[in-house]
């Protein structure tokens, strides 16, 4: 086998090329005037003229800028790029890989070498508090949220609507909805009751503005709740979609004896759902738990370790309602 066949693997390059072109000032000046490759190496004098030419080259190869007549230009692409390049610096840092591809400053490198924690710890605030505080984050999400693949078969949320404990559940408050993807499954799958959607404050707007609710119309409820933070409405079914892999083991206990106390005595359940595998291709497994692992604290668990999370937090019984390549869901009374 020769080295070709490998190479593609350590493609990091596409990101670190934009992000190392942003902030050298590089765009800028590309931006602003119409000057040929040999004028833009002698105004940028202070960075080193062999990388800088291949970085302009790279550049036109990925889109964002031409080559015409010795001339550089940007593309669309590039202009944008350039438009939000205080943005791109805000987010990215020297190590960031995936950064610029993502609504987040991304760095595994990072979290490589300074432990799960690094992003509170570089950032002064955990990754989704920031998400939630800042406009370009938070809208980036609508922006990133693509119809394009589906996710309802390539994330099972089959699975959900097989256990009865939450199909059949006359009401359901669901934590962390993100964009609703989950409940607007369950709903369109039959689902005869009520169901309140719940995220940080800053998600509302996104969940509210969306005209598929009006199909259901008086058995959607949207809320902002932070689970950590805001009382947790009495419910007798909670769920947790796809929340504990972002949280360490600690947190996910916290939440669940928050939630303990919320679920009616007797009657009330929690149903915990979460995804174990991010692509369909057999190859690819390890790189979409590596981009989480970029942001948040947590990981992703097999059944038996939410299981023992959930015993440590109190609850009595606990029952495993589904279980494919996918996901796994289970329920805690
Ligand atoms: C990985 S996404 C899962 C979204 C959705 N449940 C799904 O399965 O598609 C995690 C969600 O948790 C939300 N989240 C993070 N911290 C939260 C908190 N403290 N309170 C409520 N939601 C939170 C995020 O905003 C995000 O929408």
């Amino acid at each position: 086998m020769s080295i070709d066949s490998i190479l593609g693997d350590f493609d990091l390059l596409k990101p670190m090329v934009m992000r190392a072109s942003a902030q050298s000032g590089l765009f800028d000046i590309v931006a602003s005037s119409q000057l040929t490759f040999d004028e833009i190496v002698e105004s940028l004098d202070y960075l080193d003229p062999y990388t800088l030419r291949l970085l302009i080259q790279a550049l036109d190869e990925y889109g964002y800028m031409l080559i015409k007549d010795d001339k550089v230009l940007l593309t669309e692409l590039g202009k944008t790029l350039a438009r939000n390049i205080a943005f791109i610096n805000s987010v990215t840092s020297r190590y960031t890989a995936s950064g610029l591809f993502s609504y987040a400053p991304l760095a595994l490198h990072e979290r490589l070498e300074r432990g799960a924690n690094y992003f509170e710890l570089s950032h002064k605030e955990q990754y989704w508090q920031l998400v939630n505080r800042d406009p370009n984050l938070y809208a980036s999400f609508e922006q990133g949220y693509s119809g394009n693949f589906d996710s309802d078969s390539l994330l099972d949320r089959a699975q959900l609507t097989k256990t009865d404990e939450l199909f059949k559940a006359r009401n359901i408050l669901e934590l962390g909805s993100g964009y609703g993807d989950t409940a607007y499954f369950i709903l369109k799958s039959g689902f005869s009751g009520n169901i309140t959607v719940s995220d940080l404050s800053n998600r509302i707007p996104v969940l509210t503005a969306q005209s598929r609710w009006q199909d259901f119309q008086g058995r959607v409820y949207i809320s902002a709740i932070d689970f950590f933070t805001d009382p947790i409405p009495h419910h007798s079914t909670i769920l947790l979609d796809s929340i504990l892999a972002d949280w360490d083991d600690d947190q996910c206990i916290i939440l669940f004896r928050r939630i303990r106390s919320a679920i009616k005595e007797n009657s009330g359940k929690l149903v915990i759902s979460e995804v174990t595998r991010f692509s369909n291709d057999d190859g690819i497994d390890a790189i979409g738990k590596l981009t989480l692992a970029c942001a948040v604290s947590g990981r992703v668990r097999s059944e038996e370790e939410v299981e023992n999370l959930i015993r440590t937090a109190g609850y009595t019984k606990i029952t495993l309602a589904g279980s494919s390549e996918h996901r796994f869901t289970l329920v805690a009374y």
